[in-house]
């Protein structure tokens, strides 16, 4: 039946709250799966994004480390709800394998932060912009926000993994040294990215910025400020501290050849 003149516009207006509930919930609901999940730094919630709070999460999809526990609601392990189908993934971080059972949509960077309580890479854009959620993976550098979980079978190395024997990787120094940060927001995934940086200039892979004779020689590339700069372009620092980030690839660089 249509309805129309005032009582139509009365039952409209009192549509109008439930309609952007649902809608609210529903965005809640995606914010639990992968991408939209989490918040940044130490989960705190994102506005805008529909991501909960983490703790809450955990709640609706329950996993545990061991991967032997089910859903909340007791009907067995790996049941798929209505989050979503689920696999069991075996992750290798930082040394540690860890069995997981994970909603097929979560990202690397949310099992990372979410599952397995690793909050160094961090969550900026979520979209593959920023880099602070930048890992290596296999030795090479990624952008954890955009690789699910399930597809990740080579070793993962955080920020946290970087230290040796109690002391920290010469990167990792050197941005100390250099203070090389400001509310440090950006640094773990600066410090993978420049991990990565000094393999690949190490194995002489050129980047945009190498001349043509240069990158066509053997041995490794010449770090140069602007190779530097080049290489580590998709890391986006909010603060500014671009100078000394430079300075402290550049003295780890000397440090490393020496
Ligand atoms: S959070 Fe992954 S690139 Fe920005
Ligand atoms: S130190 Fe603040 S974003 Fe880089």
């Amino acid at each position: 039946m249509r309805v129309r003149g005032r009582e139509g516009a009365a039952r409209v207006q009192n549509a109008g709250p439930t309609r952007r509930t649902v809608g609210r919930l529903s965005l809640e609901r995606v914010g639990s799966g992968a991408a939209a999940g989490g918040g940044a730094a130490g989960g705190e919630s994102k506005p805008g994004t529909g991501a909960r709070d983490p703790r809450h999460r955990r709640k609706a999809n329950t996993v545990d480390r061991e991967g032997t526990a089910g859903r909340d609601d007791g009907r067995g392990e790996g049941r798929d709800g209505p989050e979503g189908p689920t696999s069991s993934v075996t992750l290798r971080v930082n040394g540690t394998v860890h069995a997981l059972r994970l909603d097929n949509r979560t990202t690397l960077l949310d099992a990372l932060r979410e599952h397995l309580d690793l909050t160094g890479a961090k969550k900026g854009c979520d979209h593959g912009q920023c880099g602070a959620c930048t890992v290596l993976v296999g030795g090479r550098r990624v952008n954890s926000c955009l690789l699910l979980a399930v597809a990740c079978d080579e070793p993962v190395t955080t920020v946290e993994g970087l230290a040796r024997d109690g002391r920290l990787h010469p990167l990792q120094e050197a941005f100390v040294a250099r203070d090389a940060l400001q509310c440090g927001y950006c640094t773990p995934g600066q410090i993978c990215s420049a991990v990565a940086l000094l393999d690949e200039a190490a194995a002489g892979h050129p980047s945009h910025v190498t001349p043509p004779h240069a990158a066509r020689a053997e041995g490794a590339a010449d770090l140069t400020r602007d190779e530097i700069r080049e290489r580590m372009s998709g890391n986006l620092c909010r603060c500014g501290a671009y100078p000394h980030i430079v300075d402290a690839v550049a003295d780890a660089h000397r440090e490393t050849v020496r």
